[in-house]
């Protein structure tokens, strides 16, 4: 092989690296030319039988063919990936990369779940400050100047004498303040009492409260009504249980349990064998409540109820520990997602 030959291999080379229309060809193009039994050995080869004196300029001639031929091939190789389709440049068959999108807190899918079943029977969510007066917090619910809630012990006062509410029953107050009878709200929100955190206690945690006002509304509306919700939040088949019981604002007061959902009242771990667990507190609103707020105490009736969203949450996720629910760890979250 001559020089002359070496420069004519050399565009035959770039000739063929520019016609080839795939990957594979260039490939096939780069094992014909510079491949270990390809046109560049077999130069390097025919070095030895060249002319002593023409040597430097084949060795320089064969390096050119070299690096020109390498360089056609990395530029052809660019231009046929960035012009490839994208059903050749991305394999299909590979596992996508699926991130998780996030999804909503269990306890707001359980308040969520709660307005919902209210709201068709038509109940409207009110809502209130988590800031509260003294007075709606505690007067205007009939609780007495030494009840033990208001003690600095259980709740949070603000250096301005105001307090964060111990219960969403202040909403009541204000709704009742803004609005004439008949009333039918459901009034989520947060709640903070000076609890130590436990497994089970929270220093702030969430309640829905809901409140009925009209004429001739008595203990059997909040019987039924509470009974449509057990059977819409647990299933058809619980049975609810009324227990007396006291609240300051509430006459008569009952505390309100469901048949244990894990058991189904056969008794179990989880109901302490009593086959019932405890779900919300209520009763028919004490006429001092409706002197408070204006309202005529002889023609005006209510029921009032509140229930812990934690507890609900716990009992039908199956949670262990309340503080699981603050704690945003997104392996326990993406559970319930
Ligand atoms: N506010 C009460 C509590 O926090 C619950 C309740 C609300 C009871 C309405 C009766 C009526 O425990």
């Amino acid at each position: 092989m001559q020089l002359e030959d070496l420069h004519s291999l050399t565009s035959q080379a770039l000739t063929d690296i520019a016609n080839a229309d795939s990957a594979d060809a260039l490939e096939n193009v780069r094992v014909h030319y510079l491949g270990r039994k390809g046109k560049l050995p077999e130069i390097m080869a025919g070095l030895k039988d060249i002319a002593p004196e023409d040597r430097p300029a084949f060795g320089k001639g064969a390096n050119d063919f070299k690096v020109q031929v390498s360089e056609a091939l990395q530029s052809r190789k660019t231009e046929l990936l960035s012009h490839s389709s994208p059903a050749d440049a991305i394999d299909v068959t590979l596992p996508g990369n699926t991130g998780f999108r996030g999804g909503i807190h269990p306890i707001r899918q359980i308040m969520l779940r709660v307005i919902d079943i209210f709201d068709r029977i038509g109940f409207n969510v009110a809502t209130g400050p988590d800031v509260e007066s003294v007075f709606n917090n505690f007067d205007a619910l009939n609780t007495p100047a030494d009840h033990p809630s208001r003690d600095e012990q259980d709740t949070f006062y603000l250096s301005d004498g105001s307090l964060l509410r111990t219960q969403t029953s202040p909403i009541q107050i204000r709704h009742m303040l803004q609005n004439p009878p008949p009333v039918r709200i459901i009034a989520p929100g947060r709640a903070y009492r000076r609890d130590t955190p436990d497994a089970t206690h929270s220093a702030n945690f969430h309640q829905v409260e809901g409140l009925y006002v009209a004429e001739n509304v008595s203990l059997a509306d909040l019987k039924g009504d509470l009974t449509y919700f057990a059977h819409e939040i647990i299933g058809k088949n619980t049975n609810v249980r009324f227990r007396p019981h006291f609240f300051p604002f509430t006459e008569p007061s009952v505390e309100v349990d469901f048949t244990c959902h894990v058991c189904k009242g056969k008794g179990c771990r989880v109901c302490k064998n009593s086959g019932w667990i405890e779900i919300l507190g209520a009763g028919m609103v004490d006429p001092r409540v409706f002197e408070q707020v204006g309202y005529n105490p002889e023609t005006t009736t209510g029921y009032a109820f509140g229930m812990g969203l934690e507890r609900i949450a716990m009992i039908m996720l199956e949670i262990d520990d309340i503080r699981r629910l603050y704690e945003n760890d997104a392996r326990f979250l993406r559970q319930f997602a």
